[in-house]
């Protein structure tokens, strides 16, 4: 089985990595990037321990997991991931870029190619993406890609972002959606 996405022309993908922790930190302590994740920034032991996490599913789930995303020239971009959770036929599509990279379509090149590896490699059959309904960039990534909308769903936070009242939206993708866009 492939082990990673295969690379775009501007996307390298590689397997996270026990060192990457301090990678991941720069990125979920930019409060542009967490605008709309509902989610505190662990400290330096709690992010090793979430890489260590991810890994840990790696080997679970061989073909889903977590890619650090980096140019060509090996500079770090962020990080696209396919994540099992409890249904491994139906991944969960992910991304985080560092925002001086936003904007120029990294993250459709890159969810694009995840999105054919799940479908082509590691035999899913449907792929979601689940976002806050304000995210209107991630959502616009989600349609470029050829997911669909399916449903809005309430959200429930102790602390909730700013838009939390208007949900979260779910998107989808189906093997026949795809081989009809793909072929
Ligand atoms: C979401 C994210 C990955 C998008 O990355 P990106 O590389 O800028 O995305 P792309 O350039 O491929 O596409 C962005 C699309 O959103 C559109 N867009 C961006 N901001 C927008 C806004 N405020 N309103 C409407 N559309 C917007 C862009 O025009 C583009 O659409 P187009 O290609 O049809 O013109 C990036 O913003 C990010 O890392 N955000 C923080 C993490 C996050 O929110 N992840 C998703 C959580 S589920």
């Amino acid at each position: 089985m492939v082990e990673v996405p295969p690379p775009t022309p501007r996307i390298v993908f590689r397997r996270l990595r026990p060192g990457d922790a301090d990678l991941l930190d720069t990125l979920d302590r930019d409060e542009g990037v967490m605008q709309f994740l509902d989610w505190e920034p662990p400290s330096r032991a709690g992010q090793r321990a979430i890489v260590t996490e991810r890994l840990r599913q790696d080997e679970r789930w061989p073909g889903h997991g977590c890619f650090a995303a980096e140019s060509p020239a090996g500079e770090f971009l962020g990080w696209f991931a396919l994540t099992a959770r409890d249904r491994p036929q139906v991944p969960d599509l992910g991304y985080r870029l560092h925002r001086r990279f936003w904007g120029q379509g990294l993250a459709t090149e890159g969810s694009r190619a995840l999105i054919d590896y799940a479908f082509g490699s590691i035999g899913a059959d449907a792929v979601e993406a689940d976002t806050m309904a304000v995210n209107q960039a991630s959502r616009r990534v989600m349609t470029n890609c050829g997911l669909s909308y399916v449903r809005t769903f309430e959200v429930d936070f102790d602390d909730p972002l700013p838009g939390t009242e208007h949900g979260d939206v779910l998107y989808r993708i189906t093997r026949p959606e795809w081989l009809a866009r793909a072929h």
